[in-house]
């Protein structure tokens, strides 16, 4: 299928990288190519700066925001700092997103006060519902968005069961998007789809939750597992 990656950190980097595994034709969105090109050092995590990433990776293109998103792509993965998803969402254009599955991955965290980041949408408001309803002639669906880069494309990196969430208002584009978490190793039953957009608010909420696991586990390779009784 022909992707856009909106965002070229860690999560972009790692969708992009397994997405083209799998065949699929990548875009990578960004502000500026030249200045993402330039950026050859890792980043405080030990992430490679995007240029030098897609040295490694020379399958993958990479666009300007407005540029990214054309007539023959099918999907757009939104993988951007929560703060600039709805700016950066303009720059792409509506006409560009009309009719288009777009995957939210992204976390309304505010990190302005420092560690741990609050919630700038929460309780009865989440960033999957706004980019819903500013967009309504696109298919949003939310999911991954619970747990580290490393697990998204691999789940196999953990033993045994867990689980992903998935939420969105249009049925079919939930079923796009558990085919292609299939691809990426997920179990059918590890997929739970929780219903419609509203129901983001309760996965963009696990957030606080996970940055405290993560401060005490002291590793990403950790995620949350439903243990549903029969009964
Ligand atoms: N890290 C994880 O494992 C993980 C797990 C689950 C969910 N998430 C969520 O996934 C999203 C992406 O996370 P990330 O760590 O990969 O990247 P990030 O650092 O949160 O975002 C990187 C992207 O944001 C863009 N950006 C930053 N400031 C901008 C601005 N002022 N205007 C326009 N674009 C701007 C950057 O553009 P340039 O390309 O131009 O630099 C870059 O493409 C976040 O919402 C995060 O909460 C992350």
């Amino acid at each position: 299928m022909n992707i856009t990656i909106l965002g070229t950190g860690s999560v972009g980097q790692a969708l992009a990288g397994k997405l083209s595994s799998l065949s699929h034709a990548i875009t990578m969105g960004t502000r500026d190519v030249n200045a993402s090109l330039a950026k050859k050092d890792n980043d405080g995590m030990g992430n490679p700066g995007v240029g030098k990433w897609i040295e490694q990776h020379s399958q993958v293109s990479l666009s300007e925001f407005s540029q990214s998103v054309k007539e023959e792509t099918e999907i757009v993965i939104i993988a951007l700092s929560g703060t600039v998803v709805m700016d950066v969402l303009k720059l792409v254009g509506e006409a560009n997103l009309k009719d288009k599955l777009i995957i939210d991955i992204s976390n309304p965290l505010d990190f302005s006060n420092g560690f741990p980041p609050t919630l700038f949408v929460c309780n009865d408001e989440s960033l999957g519902e706004l980019i819903q309803q500013q967009y309504p002639n696109s298919k949003v669906v939310k999911t991954l968005n619970t747990m580290s880069n490393a697990v998204m494309i691999n789940p196999n990196v953990l033993e045994g069961d867990h689980s992903v969430f998935m939420s969105g208002d249009n049925a079919d584009a939930k079923l796009q998007v558990e085919t292609l978490l299939e691809s990426f190793g997920w179990k059918s039953k590890n997929i739970i789809d929780l219903g419609n957009i509203t129901t983001s608010r309760g996965t963009e909420m696990m957030l606080p939750l996970w940055v405290r696991l993560f401060g005490k586990l002291n590793t990403p390779y950790f995620n949350i597992h439903i243990n549903q009784s029969k009964m």
